[in-house]
Formats: C-alpha cells, structure tokens, sequence
C-alpha cells in the first residue's frame, strides 16, 4: 500500500537508540510522521517514562494508553496517516501481562497495592526489559479482523550504552525459567525482534564522542545480528550547511582568507570603510575571524562523517532546525526523511 519502495521496506519495528541527548525522541517522531505519511497509522512508543513524546508534541501527558497525537503530512494527492503514541512503564506492562494471559487485573491491581509488582521489576531488571519490548513486539503483531493495526511501531528506545542488554532480552530472562510463561513471552519478543520486521537505527551529531559511542553500538549489535537482530540507519542529526568551497574552507581554518578581498566584497554589497582603523579589526576582519572558526568546525565535522563510513550503514542527515522544535520542524525533518528514502 505505500507510495514508493523505502530503504526499510518490510520494516514494521523500528528501535531508536543513540547517545543521550543527540535527538533519539525528536528523530523516532519524525521518523513515526515519515511513515505514516503515506496514509497508514504509526505507534510512536517511549518506554523510559520520561514523557518526551508529549512534551514534543505539547499535549498532557500520556497515560498507558496509545493515543493519537498527530496527522502526517501527506504525500501529493494522498492524505497523511495518523501518529499515535504510548508512554510504556514496567509496571502497567506487568498488568496488562498478567490480565491478558490469566486474567489477573484484579489480582494485578492487589499486587501493585503490595508492592509487589515493584519488587517484582526491580529485583529483576531483565523482567522490565522484557516486559517493554513485549509491549513494542505486541503492538507490532496485533491484528483485527486479519489486519495489521499499526503499519509501523517505532520505539524510542534506550540510550546506545544499554541497548544490546535492552534487545537481548531472551538471555538476559534466562535465569528467571521457573517463571515459566514469562520465558516464554521472552522467547516470542524475541522472534520479533531478531526478525527482518525489526531494525535498529541510531541517532547521532557530528561530534566526537556521540560518533564514538555509535561506532561502538553497531559493534556491539553486530555480535547480536548473529542471531538475526538487524542494524538499521545512522541518523546524522542537526546537521548545518557548510556554504563554503573546499578551497575557502581550507583557507578559513587555516586563517589564511584574505581580509582584504573580504573588505573589498563587503565594499561591493554597499558597505563601506569595513576594514576599520589601522590596528583594529574592523567588520572585515571579524567576519574573516568568524569564518575561520566555522571552517574549523566544519573540517571537524566532516571528520566525524568520514568516521560513521566504517559503520558500513546507510545515513540520513536532518537538518538542524534553528527556530525551535515544534511540529513544523518536526514535518521537515519527517520530510528529509522521507526524501532520503528512509521512509
Ligand atoms: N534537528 C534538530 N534541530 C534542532 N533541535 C533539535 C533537533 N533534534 C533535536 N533537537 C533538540 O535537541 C534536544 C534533545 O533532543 P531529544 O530530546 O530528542 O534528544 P534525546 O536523545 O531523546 O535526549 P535524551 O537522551 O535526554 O532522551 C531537544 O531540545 C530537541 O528539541
Ligand atoms: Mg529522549
């Protein structure tokens, strides 16, 4: 039913994950809007409680409940879909566990009055993890009357350091077998997970640390792909135009750029007298000052692209969206997606 073949055709779970603070919440958003633009219906899921989705999307917080939070922008001649979205926790998940499988939302809502869901989750925090992704692997598989509900989940999911322990979830259970049906849950997920209908995308800037933490990542889940976990994308978040020649580039962060021929293109633009008195700067050479240290980061960044090249993955860069992030920005970032192919 989609428009146009995408990279991540057969996809139905995306997980995003990343350095903290890189944009995982903003490019799993984007991403939910991409996917639903060509009219189906996409869960965007957080799972760490921390209520970034809404406050993305300015709306109250979520309950334990999937909502609809936004319309996609359409493609020509075709209506957006809608995004919905779920704030996941450990604990409603354990609930809704233990009512779908034996009918226990009384005995569950007892249980949480004892404590003992919390005790539960947090003497075993491979229980938490399996009890997140069972809810991602759920909304993924549910169908009514044949049909799929979601034609896409997209997760935002843990930080890179905690990821692989996160998707590993049918080891981390391992020792929990006496609790027998959640072994097996475990081993469901599991078979979604590690499944073509999932990948795993990461999210970073072009900055030294969050590139090194990515490398890492995909490392770490190479050795899981193994089993069939499948690595996805690399998401080049709050990229900038450079709008420099290599040539001017070089001669900028070299601090080589002539402030005369600035001083005579500033002359040319109608202003005058840019090269200030003897001994001084003036806004010829501020500009040349300024150049040189935008050159210089430029260099720096191209550097850290150069590097993602050894993660042998496809990338897509969003743009940095320079007058705050709301759904106007996250409607061009769901677009550079899209026109990248990634949705
Ligand atoms: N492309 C972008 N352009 C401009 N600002 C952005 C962009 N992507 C993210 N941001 C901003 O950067 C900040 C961090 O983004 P976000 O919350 O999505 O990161 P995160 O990886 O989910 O963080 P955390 O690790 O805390 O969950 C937010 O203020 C967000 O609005
Ligand atoms: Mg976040």
């Amino acid at each position: 039913m989609r428009a146009r073949d995408t990279d991540w055709e057969g996809v139905r779970l995306h997980v995003i994950t990343g350095k903290g603070g890189t944009g995982k919440t903003t490019v799993a958003a984007a991403l939910a809007l991409a996917l639903a633009s060509a009219g189906g219906k996409v869960l965007l899921m957080e799972v760490e409680g921390r209520q970034g989705i809404a406050q993305l999307f300015d709306c109250p917080p979520l309950p334990y409940e999937e909502r609809k939070v936004a319309v996609a922008p359409g493609t020509p001649g075709r209506a957006g879909g809608d995004v919905y979205a779920l704030a996941a926790d450990p604990e409603s998940a354990l609930l809704e566990y233990l009512e779908m499988f034996y009918n226990l939302r009384h005995a569950g809502r007892a249980l949480t009055r004892l404590g003992v869901v919390d005790f539960a989750t947090t003497i075993a925090p491979g229980l938490r993890d399996v009890l997140l992704t069972g809810k991602a692997a759920e909304a993924t598989r549910r169908k009514v009357a044949g049909r799929f509900v979601y034609d896409a989940v997209v997760m935002d999911a843990p930080p890179t350091g905690r990821i692989s322990r996160f998707l590993n979830v049918a080891t981390e259970v391992s020792g929990l077998t006496r609790m027998g049906p959640i072994r097996g849950h475990a081993d469901t997920v599991q078979s979604v997970i590690r499944s073509p209908q999932t990948a795993v995308h990461f999210v970073t800037v072009l900055e030294e640390m969050p590139v090194q933490e990515t490398l890492d990542g995909v490392a770490e889940l190479r050795g899981l792909a193994k089993g069939g976990l499948q690595l996805g994308g690399i998401m080049i978040n709050m990229t900038r135009p450079v709008g420099l020649s290599d040539d001017q580039l070089a001669a900028a962060a070299a601090g080589t750029l002539d402030v005369q021929d600035i001083a005579l293109g500033l002359k040319a633009a109608g202003i005058e007298d840019s090269l200030g008195p003897a001994g001084n700067l003036g806004l010829a050479g501020s500009l040349a000052a300024e150049v040189s240290e935008h050159a210089i980061e430029a260099l720096a960044q191209r550097e850290q692209r150069h590097k993602l090249d050894e993660a042998g993955q496809p990338r897509y860069e969003l743009p940095m969206i320079t007058d705050g992030m709301d759904l106007a920005g996250l409607y061009l970032l769901a677009t550079a997606l899209q026109e990248q192919g990634a949705a």
